[in-house]
């Protein structure tokens, strides 16, 4: 495997194959597998999970990786194409990341959506033009379009939960959060579960419509895979039957790249924060799912994150569980 970028650069039976090779290694695990293997991690965007998880996959494995990011007491980092650098920043990334690259085996990049602009962010141009500089095999941590890494986790938490694929409901909400947030998870989660064979239902607000583009890649996937995808702002319909609430929140595309006009869309908006009535209509042993962080009492009320219908922490172990077959792959 010369990268990790995309769920749809792999067949179903190919993503059957690294689910099972994570459960594999958790059951019989390989502390030697990449031994002498370098992953470099570069994280132009905060993390927790995906930092905490990429590093204690590969020490699992016997292998060995760093992490480089912005915060840290590197030289100021430019990140602008055809800048004169005469401001604070001293090293331009169109160095940085070949050299990190050149320490490493592999390479792992996360650069958050701008959020300025709606084409831009869906072309994933900022995360192509990092990739081009580099010829080392690299993971995806989270590009402005696309999280594959959690999408991977996230099909391993349905098959673990014995969600079914042809028939199995489920529902992507958006949720109110005082921010205006990336695409990359909504639009993986959708074409994760489509791909899967699942009924898909978005459930959003007016104003918070997902893009043609996110739309139409998860159509064709629940073509080919036998599934369904809808879009509602009605949350009874939505929620009818469902297996699995997954919530998040994300920019207004009305109003892309315009912050005040966002924040005024989404002030009306606070009651969308998932509660225990809003499972009222859906299966009894409907599972409420986030990739995490979340906001608790924002997205989601603490009987619910807290409560049995919540399997977050058993998601975001899965991360390090499904990135473990995914170096297994790339690296060994
Ligand atoms: N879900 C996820 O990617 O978490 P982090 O942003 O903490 O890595």
């Amino acid at each position: 495997m010369k990268a990790f970028n995309d769920l749809a650069d792999f067949s179903t039976e190919e993503i059957s194959a690294l689910l099972e090779l994570s459960n594999r290694l958790d059951e019989k695990p390989e502390p030697e597998a990449l031994k002498g293997k370098v992953l470099s991690l570069l994280f132009l965007s905060p993390s927790l999970r995906t930092l905490a998880s990429f590093q204690a996959a590969m020490t699992r494995l016997g292998g060995g990786s760093f992490v480089i990011s912005p915060e840290m007491s590197i030289h100021g980092l430019e990140t602008r194409p055809g800048i004169v650098m005469d401001g604070a920043a001293a090293e331009h990334i169109r160095e940085a990341v070949p050299v990190i690259a050149s320490y490493g085996d592999a390479i792992g990049i996360r650069a958050f959506a701008e959020r300025r602009n709606l084409e831009h962010d869906l072309a994933d141009t900022e995360f192509s033009s990092l990739i081009a500089l580099i010829d080392t095999p690299y993971i995806n941590m989270e590009s402005a379009s696309n999280h594959p890494c959690q999408s991977l986790a996230d099909w391993k938490t349905l098959d673990d939960l014995g969600i079914p694929t042809k028939s199995g409901k489920f529902v992507l909400s958006w949720a109110y959060h005082p921010m205006s947030l990336p695409l990359a998870v909504p639009a993986a989660s959708i074409h994760m579960a489509a791909m899967r064979g699942m009924d898909v239902t978005v459930l959003r607000p007016d104003g918070f419509e997902l893009p043609e583009a996110i739309m139409d890649k998860a159509r064709k996937a629940a073509e080919a895979s036998g599934g369904s995808l809808c879009e509602t702002d009605d949350r009874v319909q939505a929620m009818e039957g469902a297996h699995i609430i997954y919530a998040k929140s994300w920019s207004s595309t009305r109003h892309y790249g315009d912050k005040a006009a966002d924040e005024e869309l989404r002030r009306e908006l606070v009651h969308w924060c998932i509660d225990e009535p809003w499972f009222d209509n859906a299966r009894s042993d409907c599972r409420f799912m986030h990739c995490l962080p979340v906001r608790r009492g924002v997205v989601v009320s603490e009987r619910v994150l807290d409560g049995l219908r919540s399997v977050v922490i058993h998601e975001a172990r899965n991360r390090m569980l499904a990135q473990m077959a995914v170096l297994h792959q790339m690296l060994g």
